[in-house]
This record gives C-alpha cells, sequence and structure tokens, in this order.
C-alpha cells in the first residue's frame, strides 16, 4: 500500500504503520480474495443474492429472525432509530464513553442525544444515571456494549417497560458475545446493529449489520435502506441508499464462517494478557461477567494512576517510542463541540466517563496477533509501568 500525499491523511490513516505491533489488523486467508474475485467476474455488484445468502447466514449465527445488511455500523443505528420513528424534538439517551455516531445518530434525525455517565466496572451505562434522565421526551435508548462486552441489560429492560421505552443496542463490537451466558448481544432489544469495519472480530471493509425479531422494524429497515422504494419506483416513505455491495457481503459470508473461532482466539489473547499482568497492580484488566460475556474486541486496560508518577499519554508515548500502537477508546463524548447544542453538559455529571479518559488505554488485540507480538506488547507495558512506580505502598 502507498502512503497518501497529504501529511493530515497520513497522520490519520497511517498513524499505526511502522509500529512493530499494531492496534489491530485484518485477518483475511486466500476464502476472502477468491470470493470477491467470483462476484467481480459474475458481475453483479450491487446488493442482491450475496447479500441475501449473508443476511440469512447472520441472522442464523445470532439466532434472530431478520438480519438486514447496511453499509456501515453507523448508518445501521440511523436506520434503526429511524423504524424506531425517532423524530425532532425526542430524546434519546446513549453513553458519554464510546464511539460519536452511537449518539449522533439521534442528531442526524432532529432528536436530542442526553449522555449519561458509564460504570467504572464494565464501561457501559451507569443504569442509576440512566434512571435519572428519563423525561416525558425520551424515547430511546442506545446501550453499547463497549469493547465486545454485553452491558447489564436487564435493569435497562426494566426501565424500558415501565416508562414505554425502546431499546436500539449498539453491539458494533459485540459479535457473538453473550448476555448472561444465553442471548447474543444485540438480541436482546428491540433491535440491534453491528459493524464490520477492519478493526472489528469479522470486517467486510466497511459494512453493517441491523438485527431484530420485530417483523414491522425489519421491514422498515428494508424500505428505509432502498430509498423508502416498495415495489419498482414506489416511494412510501423517506429513505435513502444505505445498501451494503455484494463484494462486501461475500467478504463477510467467509468471516462469519469464521467467527466463533476468532472469538476464541481473543478470548485466549486477553487470558494470555491478564496473566502477564497478574502481579502488577497499578495495571487493572478489562472487567468480564464472564468469558461468554465478552468477545474482548478491545483488550483496555486502565491504570492506578496514584501509584504511578506518569500520566497515561506519557505511558502510550514511551510504548510508541517501543514501537507498540495504543489508543484512548473513548474520550468523554459531552466534551466534544458537536455536542454544543444539546447540553448543557457539565463534568459534574460525568465522573466517571472523566475518570476512564484520564487513566484508559487500549492495547493491541487481533485474531493474527502471534503470541510473540503479544509478549512483546506485555514486556514493554510492564517495562513502561515500572519505570513510573512509586515507592509500593
Ligand atoms: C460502539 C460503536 N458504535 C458504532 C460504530 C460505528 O460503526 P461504523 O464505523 O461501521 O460506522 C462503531 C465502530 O466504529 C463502534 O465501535
Amino acid at each position: 500500500m502507498s502512503a497518501p500525499s497529504t501529511p493530515a491523511a497520513k497522520d490519520w490513516l497511517f498513524r499505526d504503520v511502522g509500529k512493530k505491533v499494531p492496534l489491530a489488523r485484518a485477518w483475511f486467508d486466500d476464502s476472502e480474495p477468491a470470493a470477491a474475485a467470483e462476484v467481480v467476474r459474475s458481475g453483479w455488484l450491487c446488493q442482491g443474492p450475496k447479500v441475501a445468502e449473508f443476511e440469512e447466514q447472520f441472522a442464523q449465527t445470532m439466532q434472530v429472525k431478520h438480519a438486514i445488511a447496511v453499509s456501515n455500523g453507523s448508518i445501521a443505528l440511523l436506520v434503526s432509530l429511524q423504524a424506531l420513528g425517532i423524530k425532532p424534538g425526542d430524546e434519546v439517551i446513549a453513553p458519554n464513553m464510546t464511539f460519536i455516531s452511537s449518539a449522533t445518530a439521534a442528531m442526524v434525525l432532529g432528536a436530542r442525544p442526553v449522555l449519561c455517565d458509564i460504570t467504572l466496572t464494565d464501561y457501559c451505562l451507569d443504569t442509576e444515571r440512566l434512571a435519572s434522565l428519563i423525561t416525558p421526551r425520551t424515547k430511546a435508548i442506545v446501550p453499547v456494549h463497549y469493547a465486545g462486552q454485553t452491558a447489564e441489560m436487564q435493569p435497562i429492560l426494566d426501565l424500558a417497560q415501565k416508562h414505554g421505552l425502546h431499546i436500539l443496542e449498539d453491539a458494533a463490537e459485540a459479535h457473538l458475545a453473550r448476555y448472561r451466558d444465553d442471548k447474543f448481544s444485540g438480541t436482546i432489544g428491540d433491535i440491534g446493529i453491528f459493524s464490520f469495519t477492519p478493526t472489528k472480530p469479522m470486517t467486510t471493509g466497511e459494512g453493517g449489520m441491523i438485527v431484530t425479531d420485530n417483523d414491522h422494524l425489519a421491514d422498515q429497515c428494508r424500505l428505509i435502506r432502498n430509498f423508502g422504494d416498495s415495489g419498482k419506483f414506489q416511494w412510501d416513505l423517506l429513505g435513502f441508499n444505505y445498501r451494503l455491495n455484494e463484494v462486501a457481503a461475500a467478504v463477510g459470508i467467509c468471516q462469519l464462517g469464521k467467527l466463533h473461532k476468532i472469538i476464541e482466539m481473543r478470548r485466549e489473547k486477553a487470558l494470555r494478557y491478564d496473566a502477564a499482568f497478574a502481579d502488577e497492580d497499578a495495571i487493572l484488566v478489562p472487567w468480564r461477567r464472564s468469558l461468554e460475556d465478552i468477545n474482548f474486541q478491545l483488550y483496555t486496560v486502565r491504570f492506578q494512576l496514584n501509584k504511578l508518577d506518569a500520566t497515561r499519554d506519557q505511558l502510550a508515548d514511551e510504548l510508541a517510542e517501543l514501537g507498540v500502537a495504543t489508543r484512548l477508546y473513548y474520550p468523554s463524548l459531552h466534551k466534544q463541540r458537536v455536542f454544543a447544542e444539546c447540553g448543557p453538559f457539565t463534568d459534574r455529571d460525568f465522573p466517571n466517563s472523566l475518570e476512564f479518559e484520564r487513566s484508559a488505554l487500549s492495547l493491541p488485540i487481533f485474531t493474527g496477533l502471534t503470541f510473540e507480538e503479544q509478549d512483546y506488547v506485555s514486556a514493554a507495558l510492564l517495562k513502561v509501568v515500572r519505570s513510573h512506580r512509586k515507592s509500593r505502598t
């Protein structure tokens, strides 16, 4: 791959290139290029039989009635909210620490995102705070299964039932994670979404999937993703072109076939990191309800900064010098300028997101990460952290 020409694009797109261990790397064998080539040779490239096959297999894998493929995970959020009937003036509650589109999808429909603090255990919605944010204008809750850890759904289901709210699960990162060893993430609320960008456990390059057991919502989503066209050029409602293409679907089918294996490999790597950091109490490893309830889309540690004489950014910079790519997934949303009109939001309401923002760091974890690479990362992190340890008390 040749480097892009502008320095800005280079910084953004290729910031991990040249690192000894990148943050993520897609995992392909010969099947994906062969499947993509077959589609190209067939001459049928826009949504068609491969998308239908991908949807059917995805629904089967997730044990859900409907799967609707769309062009990416953010569009999946937007289409789902529109299908749920979200309109200007409505309020939609989302966590304050997540990828931006979990919250901005509602804004695209003219609704107001209401940001809710996270817990410092699972880094998902704090359900006590959530209850206090519900108003007569609240129409939906968007629980995000951060890092592939299924959020604590029962209190959210209870609140939604009590107040007549919809639940759109943002399972963009949570492929095959379960909730309390039972249903899959994304299939617990009214509707759920997945993303297939290259950092996710399975990828189609760009791509997304909506899942639901509700026939009406599924019909609405199918209409919305294709201009609201219910026949040939019969436009019944406002939709747009949100379709997935056939090449992406063909790649998705190959990736889906390996998904169970992929998640098993991620869990194995997460346990290896856990073991490496077990004796270093300045490093807090990711909490999990059970191994089945998390897929380790990310392996995010937090540092007990009171035990160290360095900030998280200093630690990340020193890791970068050792060739290890890391990132803060994600900063607090409430300070982002895009939400200026949606507040007022004040730091006082988000102590946990702010603590997370100060102390969290996601380490490289991906299917093809070798044990050699991983052990290098663990050794580098331990070296950096131990060089900043205050004397033990
Ligand atoms: C939690 C979460 N929500 C939404 C998205 C958006 O998905 P996409 O990048 O496919 O638009 C992502 C992925 O980037 C994500 O991690």
